[in-house]
């Protein structure tokens, strides 16, 4: 997703809020604890985040997801209220993107996008997915131990969006370095957030140059194609932006929910067991894993363009709004006994992959992906468990994404 502000503490002495204490420390901590306390007592919470602006919190599912389809809020940064939002400035040609944008550019963009990125084109990708699913696991399997995270679930997702896009084999590297700069910046370092940019644009357009030189079947070269014949339908910042948003969108969330999920497995040896007897559930497993530990945890801020009640709270024009869709999906109003994972559940509505105009455009590649790599997974490794108590596990620090940092395992 598009990158965050720092994550959110609280405002003191606002109406409604409960009891004192650092909501950001505790957000890290326990995001769902906190969630479930905020949808009992202030399900449209003031917080205020470290860098002093402030934002509000949705967390009930009927809310969020009447919020995510609401016109009237933008995703547009223009319409935040001057100095209420510090998100940090990206260049045109990576902020230009559609989770920054409002109808009727976002509905060109998108229109654009979709005809490109087919069902045929993600169908394509099934093959590639699974040999490189199955080459990390060989790579993994003779140590008999390793992080999860390092040796599979990034890589096959990095691995994956290159193909889609078509970054050449020379090319690829693990984009990590610089997305986590911006997604988690560390303010020790406040030269990495700039040259993580500069490192991005420079990338982004030498690559929409060469697709131009030598288109190949691919989905950059697609899009570049489609631009260069008609210049009204997108313009260059545009279409740099998008490559940017479909490489970074495309892997991190995946990284996360492959993470997240297996460590949902190994806790639940009756469930890994269901799954490793029945895998054709696993379609159906990998929706409630998205319900049950979604990796966006809050959408894209939005900005009201005229004051909005939500929830029977009035959210002035111009302040920032995030719905949480990691508090929605363990809502107990829509899915019974939400804090616990039931692979065979009816999960339709989950709000994991937005709702609206702004759903996720890789819906149907992080499904595949995602149900390819717990398949391949759990049939290489027969035995596999955690390799480190799970309180011990470090999730990365931010209230927007949730994520293991590392999954230690044995197989
Ligand atoms: C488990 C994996 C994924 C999750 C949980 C996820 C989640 C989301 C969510 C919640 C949104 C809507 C954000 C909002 O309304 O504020 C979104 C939008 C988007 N996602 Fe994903 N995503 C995933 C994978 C992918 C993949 C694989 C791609 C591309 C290959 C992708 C591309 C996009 C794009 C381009 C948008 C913007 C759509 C728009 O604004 O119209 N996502 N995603």
């Amino acid at each position: 997703m598009a990158p965050s502000t720092p994550g959110p503490s609280p405002a003191p002495g606002t109406p409604g809020t409960p009891a004192p204490g650092d909501l950001t420390s505790e957000l890290l901590a326990d995001p769902y604890e906190v969630y479930a306390r905020l949808r009992e007592t202030a399900p449209v919470r003031r917080i205020t985040g470290s860098d002093g602006t402030s934002a509000w919190l949705v967390t009930r599912y009927d809310d969020v997801r009447r919020a995510l389809a609401d016109p009237r809020l933008s995703l547009d940064k223009r319409h935040a209220l001057p100095g209420n939002y510090k998100g940090f400035s990206l260049p045109p040609a990576l902020d230009a993107n559609l989770l920054n944008m409002d109808p009727p550019d976002h509905t060109r963009i998108r229109r654009f996008v979709v005809q490109a990125f087919t069902a045929r084109r993600t169908e394509r990708l099934r093959e590639p997915i699974r040999r490189t699913a199955d080459e990390l696991l060989d790579a993994m399997a003779p140590a008999g131990r390793a992080d999860l995270v390092a040796a599979y679930a990034a890589p096959l997702p990095i691995a994956v969006i290159c193909e889609l896009l078509g970054v050449p084999p020379e090319d690829r590297r693990d984009f990590r370095e610089w997305t986590d700069d911006l997604i988690t910046p560390d303010p020790a370092r406040p030269e990495g957030m700039k040259n993580a940019v500069r490192a991005l644009l420079a990338f982004f357009t030498g690559l929409v140059d060469r697709k131009r030189a030598e288109p190949a079947d691919d989905l950059l070269s697609a899009l570049t194609a489609a631009r260069d014949e008609s210049d009204d339908r997108l313009s260059e910042d545009e279409l740099v932006s998008l490559a940017f948003l479909i490489l970074f969108a495309g892997y991190e969330n995946v990284i996360q929910l492959i993470g997240t999920a297996t460590l949902a497995l190994l806790r639940d040896p009756a469930q890994l067991a269901a799954l490793r007897a029945e895998p054709a559930r696993t379609t159906a497993a990998v929706e409630e894993f998205l319900r049950y530990d979604s990796p966006a945890l809050t959408a894209l801020r939005r900005f009201p363009v005229e004051d909005v009640t939500i929830g029977g709270v009035t959210v002035p024009a111009g302040e920032t709004v995030l719905l949480s869709l990691g508090s929605a999906n363990r809502d107990p109003r829509r899915f019974p006994d939400a804090d616990r994972l039931v692979l065979d559940r009816d999960t339709a509505g989950h709000l994991a992959l937005g709702h609206g105009i702004h759903y996720c455009l890789g819906a149907p590649l992080a499904r595949l992906e995602t149900e390819i790599a717990l398949t391949a997974l759990l049939e290489r490794f027969p035995r596999l468990t955690l390799d480190a108590p799970p309180e011990t596990l470090r999730w990365r620090p931010s209230t927007r994404a949730r994520g293991l940092r590392e999954l230690p395992v044995r197989f």
